[in-house]
């Protein structure tokens, strides 16, 4: 906490594209509620990244921009893309904006954590048995293999084209995420999935021998080595069983899309990127929720804000040091929860069903959650 002290912490805010800007003003507004109450400030910038700034810089995140963003203590994203600059060959996409600002700033740790808040089990398309006890925490190595590998485009003659990709990963790379997912691990369940392809590919099995090194620094924590394939079947047929998930860029991030669909809306998830360096506070980080820019019902007031709300939660934690606010951020959105209230995404298709809830559009919601920051009741999400 602030031992009473009033801290100013300095955030960039950058808003993006399609339902982007109205999630993070409710981020932001959450944030400036949470200081007011528990005694500090917040000194916001806002960045252009994405396709806006391809509109108006013609890149997708100028450099200066990304310096800045590491300048601060924290990061607050909402989301980058939409169908105006969606040609895949274009030479400018708004996606590099999030590579920049992840292999830029060192971004090697993507946490994912997914759980089921008791009154949403009926939103998942799963058996509501199959949610119970879910709490599971994917962690995500972010700035290696096979999306910063080397690349070749489709050449050759029409009928003889050929691309490739290539997937490294160097020993560093995998112990830093690997040893990370331990230590997470040992404030949980205790219990670490590393999740690979070591029957195909050679990156895996190095995945494999490092992870064996680094589990003998955690005898208290137990290891399990799983294929990917057989780990996307089993997320959805026993997810309560995963504690700590740790993979490679890829797998992490087809994987983590398939465990949202437990939480019941993708619109409920928040995310944190983390690398190595330290602030006066806590560990530098860019948080954003897991959803994509949702260009159909941009401008609405319909987006669900609870990820990027949850996400604020996540930097109060990890980036400010200040784990007691981010309890209050994750209580006040189980609270709103309990008492009824839903973004359209997490109303249920029966009317019967949805009679007794209370529909509420981006900025009522972040208003509810705000008006309940005070609770002390209510199970609060990790
Ligand atoms: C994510 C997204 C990005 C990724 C896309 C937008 C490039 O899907 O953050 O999971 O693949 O990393
Ligand atoms: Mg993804």
């Amino acid at each position: 906490m602030t031992s009473g002290q009033s801290s100013t912490y300095r955030i960039v805010a950058i808003p993006g594209d399609g339902v982007g800007p109205e999630v993070v003003a409710a981020g932001r507004r959450v944030l400036d509620a949470i200081g007011d109450s528990e005694g500090f400030r917040i000194d916001w910038t806002e960045v252009a990244a994405g396709g806006n700034a391809i509109d108006r810089f013609g890149v997708a995140i100028r450099p200066d921009d990304v310096a800045l963003c590491g300048a601060a203590d924290a990061v607050l994203l909402g989301a980058v893309g939409g169908p105006k600059w969606d040609d895949p060959k274009a030479a400018v996409r708004p996606e590099q904006a999030l590579f920049a600002l992840r292999g830029g700033l060192g971004l090697y740790a993507n946490l994912r954590p997914v759980t089921v808040h008791p009154a949403l089990v009926g939103s998942s398309p799963l058996r509501p048995e199959l949610l119970d006890g879910v709490d599971l925490l994917m962690v995500r190595e972010l700035t290696g293999g096979i999306y910063f590998g080397e690349r070749a485009e489709a050449s050759g003659p029409p009928g003889q084209r050929s691309a490739s990709d290539s997937l490294p990963y160097t020993e560093a790379e995998v112990r830093r995420i690997v040893r990370l997912a331990f230590e997470l691990a040992r404030g949980r369940r205790k219990a670490v999935t590393q999740v690979d392809k070591a029957n195909v590919l050679a990156t895996s099995r190095l995945w494999r021998l490092v992870t064996d090194e680094v589990a003998h620094e955690f005898p208290d924590v137990s290891l399990e080595h799983r294929l990917v394939d057989s780990t996307a079947m089993l997320l959805v047929t026993r997810p309560a069983d995963f504690d700590v998930v740790v993979t490679e860029n890829l797998f992490g991030d087809i994987l983590s899309d398939e465990a949202s669909v437990l939480a019941g809306s993708l619109g409920m998830l928040p995310s944190a990127s983390l690398g190595e360096r330290q602030t006066a506070h806590g560990t530098f980080g860019l948080y954003e929720p897991i959803h994509g820019s949702a260009p159909d019902i941009a401008g609405q007031d319909i987006a669900n804000p609870i990820g990027t709300i949850l996400s604020t939660a996540m930097l109060l934690r990890w980036s400010l040091g200040l784990p007691e606010a981010a309890l209050a951020v994750e209580r006040a959105v189980s609270s709103a929860l309990d008492d009824g209230l839903r973004t359209r995404d997490l109303m249920p298709e029966h009317a019967a069903l949805a009679a007794h809830l209370t529909p509420l559009g981006t900025v009522a919601m972040a208003g509810a959650i705000t008006d309940r920051l005070g609770t002390r009741a209510g199970a609060g999400a990790r």
